[in-house]
C-alpha cells in the first residue's frame, strides 16, 4: 500500500504527522484500566495502539505524536528499543521473535509524547499536540477504534485529503438507535462516498438525529482546527469536545465526510473488543485455523 500511496502523492504534500489521543480514563474497561493503559490491551497478540500506529505508518506517516496521561508509560516503553529483551532473544538465537520486537518501531519512525495533564476531553487532547503538529494538516487516530481495511483506512483518508485538500472525517452508517453514541454529520453528497459536511452534532437522540452517518475514530484535519478548539467556551467540567471544534471549523473551511471501506471494532467497549478478538483470532497466521476449528466445535 505504501507504494501506491507514494506515487499518488508525489505532487502533493502527504500527511506527515499523526496524533494519537490516549489520555482518556478508559472507565468502561475498569478494573483492567485502573493502573494500565486501555490502548495497551492486546487483540490476540498486539496492543490496540500498535494496530493504529501501523495503520498510520502504512499511510506514509512517519511522525507519531502521542497525547498521554497517567498510566500511559507502558505506551512509551512499547515504542522504545528494548535492549535487554533484544539481547536475550539474540543470545537465545530466537531470530523470528527478535524481528518481531524490532519491527514495532521502524527506524524511520519518530515517536513524540506530550502530556494532557487532565482528561479534559478529546478536543483538549488534540489541542495539546498543537506545538508538535505546527502549521500543517495532520491525522488523528483513536486507537480504541480498531479499523481493518484494505487498503488501511487512514491510507484511504490521506488519498481523499490529497484530492479535496480539506479536512476529512471517517464516517459509517449506523442503526438509528445508535446515534446517541456518535458525532453525526449531515450535508450534500458530492462524489461516491464523499459528503460535503454542513453540520455535525454530538450524540443526538435517534428521534432528532439529522442522518445516521456517524463519525468513526479517524480524522484528517487542517491546522485551522487548533484555533477553533482554543476559542471554544469550556463545557461542564472544563471539557473541550473535538466535535464542537469541527462544527466551528465548518463555518470557515470545507470539511468532508468519507464513507471508508473496512470494518470498525469499537474496542473501547467490551463487546466490540471481544468481537475484534474473535475475528482477528480467526485470521491469525499462527493460531487462526485451530481457533476457528475450536469455535466451530463449540457452536
Ligand atoms: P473515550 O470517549 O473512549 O473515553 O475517548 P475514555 O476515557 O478513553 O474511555 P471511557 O469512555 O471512560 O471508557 C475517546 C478517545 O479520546 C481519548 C481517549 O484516550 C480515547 O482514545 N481522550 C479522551 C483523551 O485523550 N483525552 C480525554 O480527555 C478524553
Amino acid at each position: 500500500m505504501a507504494g501506491s500511496f507514494d506515487t499518488k502523492t508525489k505532487m502533493t504534500p502527504p500527511i506527515r504527522k499523526a496524533v494519537f489521543p490516549i489520555a482518556g480514563l478508559g472507565t468502561r474497561f475498569l478494573p483492567a484500566t485502573k493502573a494500565s493503559a486501555k490502548e495497551m490491551l492486546p487483540v490476540v497478540d498486539k496492543p490496540l495502539i500498535q494496530y493504529a500506529v501501523e495503520e498510520a505508518y502504512s499511510a506514509g506517516i512517519r511522525q507519531m505524536i502521542f497525547v498521554t496521561g497517567r498510566t500511559k508509560r507502558s505506551v512509551e516503553d512499547h515504542f522504545d528499543t528494548a535492549y535487554e529483551l533484544e539481547n536475550e532473544l539474540e543470545v537465545a538465537g530466537k531470530h523470528a521473535l527478535l524481528a518481531v520486537a524490532r519491527s514495532i518501531a521502524p527506524e524511520d519512525m519518530l515517536c513524540t509524547y506530550v502530556r494532557q495533564p487532565r482528561a479534559l476531553g478529546l478536543g483538549h487532547a488534540v489541542l495539546c499536540a498543537r506545538e508538535l503538529v505546527g502549521e500543517e494538516a495532520f491525522a488523528v487516530l483513536l486507537a480504541d477504534d480498531l479499523m481493518v481495511g484494505k487498503p488501511p483506512v487512514m491510507a484511504q483518508m490521506v488519498e481523499q485529503f490529497a484530492e479535496w485538500r480539506s479536512s476529512v472525517l471517517a464516517v459509517q452508517d449506523v442503526p438509528r438507535e445508535h446515534t446517541r453514541r456518535y458525532g453525526i454529520v449531515s450535508g450534500q453528497a458530492v462524489a461516491d462516498n464523499i459528503v460535503d459536511v454542513s453540520a455535525i452534532i454530538e450524540k443526538p437522540e435517534p428521534a432528532v438525529a439529522p442522518t445516521t452517518l456517524a463519525v468513526a475514530g479517524r480524522y484528517v484535519l487542517t491546522h485551522g482546527i487548533f484555533k477553533e478548539l482554543e476559542a471554544l467556551p469550556r463545557g461542564v467540567g472544563g471539557e473541550i469536545q473535538l466535535t464542537d471544534g469541527i462544527a466551528q471549523l465548518l463555518r470557515r473551511e470545507k470539511v468532508f465526510a468519507f464513507r471508508y471501506s473496512g470494518t470498525r471494532y469499537d474496542c473501547g467497549s467490551k463487546l466490540g473488543f471481544l468481537q475484534a478478538t474473535v475475528d482477528l483470532g480467526e485470521q491469525h497466521d499462527e493460531v487462526g485455523v485451530e481457533f476457528s476449528q475450536w469455535l466451530a466445535r463449540r457452536a
